[in-house]
């Protein structure tokens, strides 16, 4: 039998929980399209949305529901893909936990996306948690608990899938076994990076997003709101569309008609409203089929919860095989 390669990937279920037009083109469409050709787990990192969230009263159980029903709405099909929570397969905890033995704490300190978060709260160093530093332990533990091979990712998590692989070597060369195979980071190029309505790349935190939930109409009035050329005050005045949103973002959307719509701005022969109405039509019709399929597993959560109960089955089944080798190769277990 041809056993395919195994690739894992996740998200966290930040912000509600409610992903957006750069998750869907930069992750779950490409994730979509790999789940033929590998055995696919695709996970909710609800555990690693606590290093940011732990003191507050965040509903973590439905935005990790918001999260899969977005998974499933983009097209991930739970027949081919194991879709669960990272909270229903404890073994994640028990291989972060052992992973943090052989994990040097300058590693950790080193890496960009902890400094940024650190220096955020400088002034208030109770509010840098251990869990935070040992978030890349926790999402090595993701990866190498399914011995993936690789991980699609963006490129903003390109360094957390190196320390991956230098922990996974680490952990190989201590017990003088292969263990875990270093995972590859697969980047999605595609589309580039999306804009946000401010222009800065979209982001939950950056409150510049179009969500999957959105609807038509909120989708609208995001794009109405959205950054263009500053100085086109008049329909006749020249736009640039590099620096466009709405441009930018009808580039995406509509590879194949772009240009006209480029030329026109350029020219001063159009407007910015024009331009935002109709890519705004242009995204919307894109979004129908998802959000058509949102609307009915929001109204079914008896359907989303049992996709992730078989999804938590199927991980455990391949956690706990690795967990056995894990234990034996520590000599933790005979
Ligand atoms: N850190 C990832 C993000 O913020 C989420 C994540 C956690 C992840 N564990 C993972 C991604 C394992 C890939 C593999 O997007």
């Amino acid at each position: 039998m041809m056993t395919k390669k195994r690739l894992l990937s996740g998200m966290q279920p930040t912000g509600g929980g409610r992903l957006h037009l750069g998750n869907l083109e930069g992750a779950l469409r490409p994730w979509v399209r790999l789940q033929d050709e590998y055995e696919m787990f695709c996970f909710i990192a609800d555990w690693h949305a606590l290093t940011t969230v732990a003191d507050r009263r965040v509903d973590l159980a439905e935005a990790s529901r918001q999260t899969a029903i977005d998974y499933l709405a983009a097209g991930l099909d739970p027949d081919r893909c194991a879709i669960f929570r990272q909270s229903d397969v404890p073994e994640h905890a028990e291989l972060h936990l052992l992973l943090s033995m052989v994990t040097p704490v300058g590693w950790l300190e080193r890496i960009p996306t902890y400094k940024e978060k650190r220096d955020l709260v400088r002034d208030n160093d109770t509010q840098v948690s251990y869990g935070l530093l040992g978030y890349p332990v926790l999402q090595t533990a993701d990866i190498v608990l399914y011995r993936a091979h690789a991980v699609p990712v963006g490129r903003d998590q390109a360094a957390h899938i190196e320390i991956s692989r230098e922990i996974a070597r680490r952990f190989n060369h201590i017990v003088e076994e292969d263990v875990f195979p270093e995972p590859e980071a697969v980047i999605s190029e595609g589309s580039g990076e999306l804009p946000g309505m401010d222009g800065r790349k979209m982001s939950k935190s950056y409150d510049n997003a179009i969500y999957l939930s959105d609807t038509p109409k909120q989708t609208q009035k995001k794009v109405n709101s959205a950054f263009t050329t500053p100085t086109k005050i008049h329909i006749t005045d020249a736009g640039e569309p590099e620096g466009c949103v709405a441009c930018k973002l009808r580039r995406v959307y509509d590879p194949d008609g772009y240009e006209t719509q480029w030329d026109e701005c350029r020219a001063g022969a159009r407007g910015c409203g024009q331009s935002k109405r109709e890519v705004a039509e242009i995204i919307n019709a894109a979004l129908a089929p998802v959000r058509a399929r949102r609307a009915e597993l929001e109204a079914d959560p008896a359907f989303v919860d049992a996709v992730l109960r078989r999804g938590a089955e199927q991980a455990r089944a391949a956690a706990s095989e690795t967990m056995g080798i894990v234990r034996r190769a520590l000599r933790l277990m005979a």
